[in-house]
């Protein structure tokens, strides 16, 4: 399986695979403190909501695990809610990583208050990191959970063609985007594993790519059968191509069900409901935020406009006249050193949102790790029931 996160306790140390250089270059890099995560959370060089909020948590513990600390466990416990409110500044619109800091927070806060403020630093400490390698074992358990809820749902909703069903993803949501097996994309593996899959189309998710970049690379990988195609063809493929499904992740889902996830999901969500395609939110419950009412409380990222007026690759050597020059053995063209392409007019405003909110009336099911709950006779999802017995914070 691909990691995108990989962590040692001992000695401690997280390495991440630097999705800005996917998929031309596999390179993994040092993440030894919450300075660095935060700076590879920002630049993207590591992305998906589950990700990011294990990243975050991980880089700390490291940092802990690797660096003196106060004998003191209060000192302890006010330095770790520090870094982690440092940390959720990085990227404002997955609630996942403010989940993630909230429940270490109280964590260490209720450790320290079990001991005397003068002594304790080191269990304070021990409790945090604990916590932190916790979320990564059960991120990849729950997203197999969603895998089989989401797959189990789509096979029994969901048009299929001689048993089969064909399912449209948007940017990304593998194992890049999580600890692994991922949330959308772990369904699109779970109904390949168990022969239900007759195609997979991923969207090139625009501006960033993320469709073209690493999910046409974690479905190649893994030779799942699958095409490509841009943003702007999803009306065509609904029309044309057999779809069954659209299902996407999420980076945050409030308490009516509206969710935000990355740009483009509104609009497909609108072509499934005129196409009559089931649409599948696929999220763990960390992305569910209860504390927020409706999708206009939902905080937008906005990125550089260079994302938009600029495309960034490998340069292609030119074929020569006899179509020898510039291949590789294997006949393709060699591929040179990373360029960046102005693709703008100079001069032009750009409005570059990095997501977007899709009213949960156009939403048919959110599947979580806890099996998927289906639109209410108003057009709204109720989240509460999915905590049922379980402290909402
Ligand atoms: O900007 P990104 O690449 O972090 O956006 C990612 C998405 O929108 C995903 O769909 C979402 O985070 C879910 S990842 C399991």
């Amino acid at each position: 399986m691909l990691k995108a996160i990989v962590y040692e306790s001992s000695p401690p140390s997280l390495r991440i695979l630097d999705q800005l250089l996917l998929p031309y270059t596999t390179t993994y890099i040092s993440i030894p403190n919450a300075t660095a995560a935060f700076h590879a959370i920002r630049s993207m060089q590591v992305r998906g909501a589950p990700a990011i909020a294990i990243v975050a948590a991980l880089a700390l513990a490291v940092e802990l695990a690797t660096t003196e600390v106060s004998e003191s466990s209060e000192e302890v416990a006010v330095f770790v809610k520090e870094k982690l409110d440092y940390l959720v500044q990085s990227r404002p619109t997955a609630v996942n990583l403010a989940d993630a800091a909230g429940k270490l927070s109280k964590i260490v806060e209720d450790k320290a208050a079990q001991l005397s403020g003068a002594v304790g630093g080191d269990a304070v400490r021990k409790a945090y990191i604990n916590a932190a390698e916790a979320m990564l074992v059960h991120d990849v358990a729950d997203n197999k959970a969603i895998g089989r809820h989401g797959a189990e749902w789509i096979e029994s909703h969901a048009t299929r063609h001689e048993g089969k069903v064909t399912v449209l993803t948007h940017c990304n949501t593998g194992s890049l985007a999580t600890a692994g097996h991922g949330t959308a994309l772990g369904v699109i593996r779970t109904l390949h594993e168990r022969s239900s899959l007759s195609h997979a189309y991923c969207t090139e998710t625009r501006p960033y790519n993320q469709g073209a970049r690493l999910t046409a690379y974690e479905l190649a990988y893994e030779k799942i059968p699958a095409t490509l195609v841009t943003d702007s063809m999803a009306a065509a493929l609904m029309r044309l191509k057999g779809i069954s499904a659209v299902v996407v992740g999420a980076d945050r889902v409030s308490a009516n069900g509206d969710t935000a996830n990355k740009i483009g999901t509104y609009a497909l969500a609108v072509l499934a409901r005129f196409h009559r395609v089931k649409f599948l939110i696929a999220a763990p419950r960390t992305t569910i935020d209860l504390a927020t009412a409706d999708g206009s409380q939902i905080v937008i990222e906005e990125r550089a406009k260079n994302e938009v007026t600029m495309v960034k690759g490998p340069r292609w050597d030119a074929v020569g006249a006899d179509g020898s020059e510039g291949l590789e053995g294997n006949g393709e063209p060699k591929a040179l050193e990373n360029v960046t392409i102005k693709i703008a007019a100079d001069g032009v405003d750009v409005w570059n949102p990095a997501f977007d909110v899709t009213p949960a009336d156009l939403i048919d099911g959110i599947v979580t790790e806890v099996g998927v709950v289906e639109k209410g006779s108003e057009g709204t999802f109720d989240l509460r029931s999915l905590f049922a017995g379980k402290d909402e914070d």
